[in-house]
């Protein structure tokens, strides 16, 4: 006799000990209980940071459903960086390189900042370039986050510590002073606390992260596309018009949608 395993109910999951992390497992249960085809999809995006932590643990709970098993041990996640390859394997999910699945079905990731056009501020935890390159692969992008993501007002709001820049090493120091003299920076930063705690951060692509602020951002497409043309830039932690639906989780594990 073996006993059956199913998918352990939103509504009975035991509460947490820290307030955000209920609402962090909120949100990232809701959106894929409410997004995830297992019958459809197949290649699944897996982003980085402490929200999408519960993303793949809920995966992972589909996975050992009896009614489930099948159709998600097909499934291949590609990942956004170290943390969320880690991610995909401990959950028991089969990962895949983007090299070899360039076109997703569907990507759930976090956010630093959120405005209610679904415009995002991404890359406080250095992991921009694989994050924009999931997300713009991916048919549904969907963010998840706690409800202390939301821009006050515009983007740039709430995230005080800029937009996070990727950049060439060789190129730091010109992005760094054409970000304040041609786009009117107010402060850039280069990002430290790489190797042993000590000198810049090296992000997964060998490359360094500025952090550009800018105050309250009117259009941040038009601000993404001016950072991007400059020299040594690789790609900037401004996420505009991409994602399809967010979910905010609260501490009680009331979830809300942006969409
Ligand atoms: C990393 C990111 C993360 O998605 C973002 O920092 C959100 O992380 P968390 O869910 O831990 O708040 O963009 O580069």
């Amino acid at each position: 006799f073996m006993a059956s395993i199913k998918l352990p109910k939103i509504s009975e999951l035991p509460v947490l000990g820290h307030p955000l992390e209920n609402a962090k497992r909120a949100a990232a249960y809701r959106a894929v209980d409410e997004n995830l085809d297992v019958y459809k999809h197949r290649v699944i995006g897996i982003g980085s940071g402490s929200t999408v932590v519960y993303v793949a643990q809920r995966i992972g709970q589909y996975l050992k459903d009896d009614e489930y098993r099948d159709y998600v041990s097909k499934f291949t996640c590609v990942a956004t960086g170290y943390q969320s390859k880690q991610l995909i394997i401990e959950n028991g999910l089969s990962y895949g390189i983007i090299e070899q699945y360039p076109y997703v079905d569907i990507a759930f990731d976090g956010a630093d900042e959120i405005d209610p056009n679904l415009n995002l501020i991404k890359g406080g935890g250095a992991c921009l370039f694989q994050e924009k390159l999931v997300s713009t692969s991916t048919k549904l992008f969907i963010v998840v986050a706690d409800t202390s993501k939301k821009s006050y007002t515009k983007l740039g709001s709430r995230w005080t510590q800029g937009v996070p820049v990727e950049v060439v090493p060789v190129a730091f120091a010109r992005v760094q002073h054409d970000l304040l003299k041609l786009l009117n920076a107010r402060t850039v930063t280069l990002r430290q606390g790489g190797k042993s705690k000590m000198g810049p951060v090296v992000t997964d692509n060998m490359n360094f992260i500025l952090d550009a602020c800018f105050g309250d951002i009117d259009d941040p497409g038009t601000l993404h596309q001016k950072i991007k043309s400059l020299v040594g830039v690789v790609e900037t932690g401004l996420f505009v018009d991409n994602a399809y639906k967010c979910y905010l989780g609260d501490s009680d594990g009331e979830v809300h949608t942006i969409v």
